[in-house]
């Protein structure tokens, strides 16, 4: 049998390995030759990762096409290339979300790379805890805050499902500002109009006209202790931005930075909400409750364990 034309394009010395010589080749003629289908890449991907979810992912964002009529099409040289490039990347070990380059936040689809946190399931909770903060508070023109918003996953979600609201999305990493930039742009003009961007320390990379304004702040600081992030899986570990996970030796340092500093810029009624980690759940809530906060209490995340910390101000304090 000789080699089908597409062969000659795969790139990868385990695709050969995979579909060795003598094996059918289900192409289909195209006006470029025999092209191989999805339904054969799916198949290789599959040999090389046995993760049937993740390569159909691939093959969704690879071809554009609707699965599963996609598997029947013709694969082009430039997505046969692309395909192939994400499976060999995914084997490397880098995570699926920085492989494709985005991954779904609530409502949103953000562009994601390794400049930041990939967004995760338990700060979509965290939203949701914010947002019914907001809902509470009620204000006319909400100023919300997302201190070290990475991806603007926090900032923009809240910003589009929020009535109303202004909001301030900073970071000290201007690599993270850029991707935040950049999916404050997909979201079009009117979102654009009401969210700035700030580079600086936590409090201080608000203007200071802010001061005693904001509403409501939430914050997903780095809380991760020295000693944690070395036990961390290698998938996050030697991906994720260190920045972006470690708090400090105990890691508690950056959330107790957000916390002493916040009664000075939030309103007289107002809430701080802070993504913890479980058993940071008695030193954050002492934290809050040292720096004047009138009442403060811990929602769990989906899997049941303690992870948004609410810490309301009232007009007493
Ligand atoms: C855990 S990530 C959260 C990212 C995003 N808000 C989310 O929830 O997916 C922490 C973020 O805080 C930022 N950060 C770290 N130290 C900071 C500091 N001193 N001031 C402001 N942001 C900081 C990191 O760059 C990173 O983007």
């Amino acid at each position: 049998m000789s080699t089908p034309s597409w062969r000659t394009s795969a790139p990868a010395s385990w695709l050969e390995q995979a579909l060795p010589e003598g094996a059918p080749a289900p192409g289909v003629a195209s006006g470029a030759g025999t092209r191989p289908t999805w339904r054969l890449l799916y198949e290789v991907g599959n040999r090389r990762l046995d993760d049937a979810n993740v390569v159909r992912w691939f093959v969704e964002d690879a071809s554009g096409g609707a699965w599963p009529a996609v598997l029947d099409e013709p694969v082009g040289a430039r997505a046969e290339q692309a395909f192939l490039s994400m499976v060999e990347r995914r084997a490397r070990g880098e995570p699926v979300q920085y492989v494709l380059g985005h991954w779904a936040f609530r409502k949103l689809d953000l562009m994601v790379d390794r400049r930041v946190l990939i967004p995760r399931p338990e700060t979509e909770v965290v939203v949701d805890v914010a947002l019914a903060e907001l809902s509470r508070l009620e204000p006319v023109s909400p100023l919300v805050v997302d201190l070290g918003t990475g991806s603007g996953a926090i900032a923009l979600s809240i910003a589009t499902e929020g009535a109303g609201v202004q909001a301030w999305a900073t970071d000290v990493s201007e690599d993270a500002l850029d991707v935040a930039s950049a999916n404050l742009a997909g979201l079009g003009v009117q979102a654009v109009g009401r969210v700035q961007l700030g580079k600086g320390s936590w409090w201080n990379a608000l203007p200071s006209d802010l001061r005693g304004a904001v509403d409501l702040a939430v914050v997903n600081p780095p809380y991760v202790s020295d000693a944690e992030f070395a036990e961390l899986p290698a998938e996050v570990s030697a991906w994720e931005p260190p920045g972006a996970l470690i708090g400090g030796p105990s890691g508690l340092e950056a959330l107790e930075e957000v916390v002493t500093e916040a009664p000075a810029w939030l309103a007289e009624r107002s809430a701080l909400v802070l993504e913890i980690a479980p058993h940071q759940a008695d030193a954050v809530r002492a934290l809050a409750l040292g720096a004047g906060f009138s009442q403060v209490f811990v929602r769990p995340d989906l899997t049941g364990r303690d992870r948004a910390l609410v810490a309301r101000r009232s007009p007493s304090i």
